[in-house]
């Protein structure tokens, strides 16, 4: 397939597999030199882990935030000219800022935290940070998707199988007010407008 010269076309790349005999940061270094020289590519989007290290692709709550930022920007350093994404538990817009502000990455990507508020870079773009409704990185979103299920998300109500779990507890930064995420089914459910921590 062809595409125009102002068409972006980037690269998914998995640097390290966490796995004995699967792909490792050291090859995925000489890779990506290879691969950039060879054709033209606009950016490179970097994640880790494989299906037998899964919480290294999806990392929960006890991983620390922007977990892979230090594995990437080994990437970043071969390829200075080529923009790296860097992804896994960017959670808040500070956090790609410093990423950024570093130079250990040109970009930060989010997939569990559009998920739970699809409005999480036009919150960050007009300084409304506080308002951005969490992803507390229990994957259930990920588990639903590996068996072929609609997407669900835990913390905000959108279209996919209805709950199954009760969050407790759980208020509105923006008013202090308690709420709840999800009720049981039968009653009637509401959607987190604003953001939510579970205290
Ligand atoms: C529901 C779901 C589907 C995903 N599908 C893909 C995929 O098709 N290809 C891929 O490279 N990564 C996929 N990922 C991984 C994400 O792109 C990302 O690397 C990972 O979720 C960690 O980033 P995060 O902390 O921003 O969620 C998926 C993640 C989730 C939660
Ligand atoms: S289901 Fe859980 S991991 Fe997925 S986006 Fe929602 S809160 Fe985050």
């Amino acid at each position: 397939m062809q595409v125009g010269a102002d068409f972006i076309v980037g690269y998914r790349m998995g640097v390290e597999d966490f796995t004995a005999g699967g792909v490792t940061i050291e090859e995925s270094r000489i890779a990506a030199v290879q691969l950039t020289s060879s054709v033209e590519i606009d950016y490179l989007s970097l994640t880790q882990g494989n299906f037998d290290t899964i919480a290294e692709h999806l990392p929960e709550a006890h991983y620390p935030a922007a977990t892979y930022v230090d594995l990437h920007a080994q990437i970043k350093v071969v390829v200075p000219h080529v923009p790296i994404v860097t992804s896994s538990r960017i959670q808040t817009p500070a956090q790609a800022e410093t990423i950024i502000a570093g130079g250990k990455a040109d970009m930060g990507g989010l997939c569990r935290a559009l998920v739970a508020d699809p409005y999480w870079p036009s919150k960050a773009a007009l300084g409304q940070a506080n308002d951005i409704t969490p992803c507390i990185t229990c994957n259930r979103c990920w588990g639903l998707v590996v068996e072929s299920k609609r997407i669900a998300c835990t913390v905000i109500q959108i279209a996919g199988p209805k709950p199954t779990c009760r969050l407790k507890h759980v208020r509105h930064e923006r008013t202090a007010s308690p709420s709840l995420a999800a009720v049981p089914r039968g009653r009637r459910r509401r959607a987190l407008p604003w953001s939510a921590v579970i205290m």
